[in-house]
């Protein structure tokens, strides 16, 4: 199961090594080799500390899917390159090298695809969409949203915002109003470097090592990177087929946690919006528990895949008569998937207090986000947002569609929850098929898809028998992965 790295952990479980491995064989060469460069790289960046034993050689070979020669052959490698060493008895360790205390952490292995160079096929494991064409002419032509005065005033300032461009600030409030239906102003809003910046810093801001906080389960991959890294204690509420109210308010009772995250607008895996009468049960446990925040990300909630009524964010329950706002709803967005994730523009709209404990936190992170790329970003948004979305709606359908209807054509075994709206499906495997090992078996042929556990907080059972599918290559990519898959599965 994926489990944090502290330091004085000495030993490392064949699973966890192997999510932090990614898309080790996604090169050219042997696997053994292949394999002994990625653990060497691991040991360099400190991810595998010194004096760290690593997984008996028959247990790596299971969960890679691979032949115990090839993890012996590698092991061999790292010995003769002087990064391992066997004792009898004592397995083999990564040797003493130099790191830094911040870098002897566990990173979750989603990730690993970003940060390391890799060449897959297809790649279904992030969530990345193309630039949309309305932003790539706006990036390439300022003037073209900006016009001439307000590109002149673009770089009249000192650049340095870290609440955020005001212009900006100004949109999202007006975009949450009318477009979210959650009323905000200005000084509700702080802009982040995209949706990840947003949850790692309220993560960051008010969670303090040890202390619970409640994800469903599964949830964001990039969320639990975040809170293993703060050293919160992660608990998973089961939301496989949508959260149950009744468990969520067993666990905030039960555990009191400091932060509660939720996706209820297509979830990510599973694509489900929760239903409006359980978000008002969550505004109501939110009155209840004061001292715990409640997390509503809208990251994916103007991604629907068919015309659904959209519910209200759970912070717009929070609005009393007068129209005042319950300071522990927390709502996140970004601008990622429906523009383009390269321009990092993100954002939390929050009580003014938390609004500016967490500008303090972004000035000693980063001192704020691009100004002028923000300025672009306002004008869009104020311009040219219902433009984009409605390219966006089309290019996502055709993906959707082209993934299912192959798996559906070529793995009729395989089943998931018919989503509502987002970038993922969440496959539930034949009878005993394990995902982490069906992962490892795909990205040798060339397709990255996510082991259902990286996006568990517990790990257990039933994330093991799943997998995550992103549908954001071509259709026509989709369709040959599908088609990999199969040949995979009925390898
Ligand atoms: C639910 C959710 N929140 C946040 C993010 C991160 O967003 P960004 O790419 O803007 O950092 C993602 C990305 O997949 C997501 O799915």
């Amino acid at each position: 199961m994926t489990e944090p790295i502290r330091p004085r952990l000495a030993r490392i479980g064949a699973v966890a090594l192997a999510d932090l491995l990614g898309h080790w064989p996604a090169a050219d060469g042997a696997l053994y080799r292949l394999l002994a460069m990625r653990i060497a790289r691991l040991a360099d960046t400190g991810e595998l500390s010194a004096g760290l034993r690593l997984p008996a050689e028959r247990e790596l070979a299971t969960a890679l899917s691979v032949s115990r020669n090839t993890v012996a052959a590698a092991y061999q490698l790292l010995r003769d390159e002087g990064m391992a060493e066997s004792r009898q008895g004592a397995g083999t360790r990564i040797v003493p090298h130099r790191t830094t205390p911040a870098g002897v952490h566990r990173a979750n292995g989603f990730f690993a695809g970003l940060l390391e160079a890799s060449e897959v096929v297809a790649d279904l494991s992030v969530a990345i969409v193309d630039c949309a064409p309305q932003v790539a002419a706006a990036l390439s032509e300022p003037a073209s949203v900006l016009g001439a005065a307000a590109l002149t005033a673009a770089t009249g300032n000192t650049g340095y915002f870290p609440h955020g461009l005001p212009a900006l600030r100004e949109v999202i409030a007006a975009h949450l109003t009318r477009r979210l239906d959650l009323p905000s102003a200005r000084e509700q809003v702080i802009v982040t470097t995209g949706g990840q910046q947003a949850l790692d810093l309220l993560v960051r801001n008010e969670v303090l090592p040890g202390q619970p906080v409640a994800v469903e389960d599964p949830t964001f991959p990039g969320v639990l990177d975040a809170l293993h890294r703060s050293g919160a204690s992660v608990i998973g509420i089961p939301a496989d087929g949508g959260l149950d109210p009744e468990r969520l308010e067993h666990v905030v009772r039960t555990h009191r946690p400091a932060l509660v995250y939720l996706i209820p607008t297509f979830h990510n895996p599973t694509g489900l919006v929760m239903p409006p009468g359980h978000r008002q049960r969550a505004a109501r446990l939110a009155a209840a528990h004061p001292d715990t925040l409640f997390i509503d990300d809208m990251t994916l909630a103007e991604l629907p895949l068919r015309d659904v009524p959209l519910p209200p964010p759970i912070a717009a329950s929070g609005l009393n008569r007068q129209g005042m706002n319950q300071p522990n709803l927390v709502t996140v967005g970004s601008l990622s998937k429906v523009y383009w994730g390269g321009l990092r523009i993100g954002w939390i709209r929050a009580s003014t207090g938390l609004i500016g404990r967490l500008a303090a936190a972004k000035a000693a992170a980063d001192l704020g986000s691009p100004a002028f790329q923000q300025a672009i970003v306002a004008a869009l948004l104020d311009g040219s947002h219902d433009d984009i979305v409605k390219w966006r709606l089309d290019w996502l359908r055709s993906r959707h569609d082209a993934l299912t209807g192959a798996l559906r054509a070529y793995l009729p075994g395989w089943r998931w929850p018919a989503p509502d709206g987002g970038l993922t499906i969440w496959v539930r495997l034949p009878e005993h098929a394990d995902g982490g090992v069906f992962a490892q078996a795909a990205l040798r042929q060339g397709v990255a898809v996510v082991p259902g556990r990286l996006l568990s907080a517990t790990a257990g059972e039933r994330a093991d028998g799943h997998i995550r599918l992103a549908f954001t290559q071509s259709p026509d990519s989709l369709r040959q992965a599908a088609a990999t898959l199969a040949a995979v599965q009925h390898s």
